[in-house]
């Protein structure tokens, strides 16, 4: 692997190495990445992935050079493109993570680098590092990936979060999925067709009870305001699902409730004592996922 640019490059046998890598490198603070540096580039705003991206570099003893605000604080504010930036960038850095407004960015940027691209999320595209994260707390709060019911709840058709993690579950046996959004939201047939490719199986309703009762993961997900082209419809689609403590209760006693954050208004914080609630831990894997995966290109 040069770059990771989707879930499509990950078999089984890779994420499963990574795993077995960040389950020794939870906690580690080291020298193995000494010397190297890494650019992280996002011309679009982020919490959890840029930090945890220099959190994962600082912690293996590497360098970190970075824009939160590349849109601005790069030359792409004079009118450069991406691909100068990203040729300009190869000689200043070992390795890329990029986060882009646009779906594609990222393949564009890989196919004029020499140095490892990741991609941080394009548009509403891709979100290699999220899925794998995702799958990396399934593996570890259920014991197992394979044979589980996952739904997933809210704007799938421009959730990256969402798209890449059906995508990559693939690779694993007899999963099902149910996928819960409203009619316009619904996820695109890129990944459905991908589903019945593969042979897995699939239903799609916009009744969030009734999609989540069976589920061994509840994946809520965010209406991705900045997709939208106007406020109107996005104010009369962002309330339509709201996963409250009650909610949280009547899902399957073994259940796990997931979202890659932010969160909005859809998964109310009184969730949050829930034993079933494990978005915050779901964010704190993205360190060791994300150490693992830099070790994997870098060393
Ligand atoms: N989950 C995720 O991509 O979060 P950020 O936008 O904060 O990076």
């Amino acid at each position: 692997m040069d770059h990771l640019i989707n879930t499509e490059q990950l078999d089984r046998k890779t994420v499963e190495s990574l795993f077995t890598l960040a389950d020794s490198l939870e906690g580690v603070r080291n020298n193995s990445l000494s010397g190297k540096i890494l650019a992280t580039l996002f011309y679009e705003p982020s919490t959890r992935t840029r930090f945890s991206f220099e959190s994962a570099m600082a912690r293996l003893g590497g360098a970190v050079i970075s824009t939160e605000n590349a849109k601005e604080f790069s030359s792409a504010a004079k009118g450069e493109t991406l691909e100068d930036t990203i040729r300009v960038m190869n000689s200043y850095a070992d390795a890329l993570v990029l986060r882009h407004p646009e779906a594609g960015a990222a393949e564009r940027a890989a196919r004029v680098s020499s140095i490892p691209v990741i991609n941080a999320g394009d548009g509403a595209g891709h979100h290699p590092t999220q899925a794998l994260l995702d799958v990396y707390t399934i593996q570890k709060s259920l014991g197992k990936v394979d044979g589980i019911t996952v739904a997933l709840v809210g704007d799938l058709k421009n959730g990256r979060a969402a798209r890449s993690l059906v995508a990559l579950l693939t690779q694993f046996s007899s999963i099902s999925f149910t996928l819960v959004s409203p009619p316009e939201l619904k996820m695109g047939s890129d990944i459905t067709d991908l589903l019945t490719k593969r042979g897995v199986v699939f239903t799609e309703t916009d009744d969030l009870s009734r999609g989540t009762r069976d589920a061994d993961v509840v994946y809520m997900t965010r209406v991705q305001k900045e997709r939208f082209p106007d406020v109107d419809s996005y104010e009369r689609l962002k309330g339509k699902y709201v996963l409250n403590r009650s909610s949280a209760d009547a899902l399957k006693e073994t259940a796990i409730i997931m979202h890659p954050l932010p969160r909005v208004d859809e998964l109310l914080p009184e969730v949050d004592a829930s034993p079933k609630a494990m978005y915050f831990k779901q964010a704190s894997y993205g360190v060791s996922v994300r150490m693992a995966l830099l070790t994997h290109l870098l060393s």
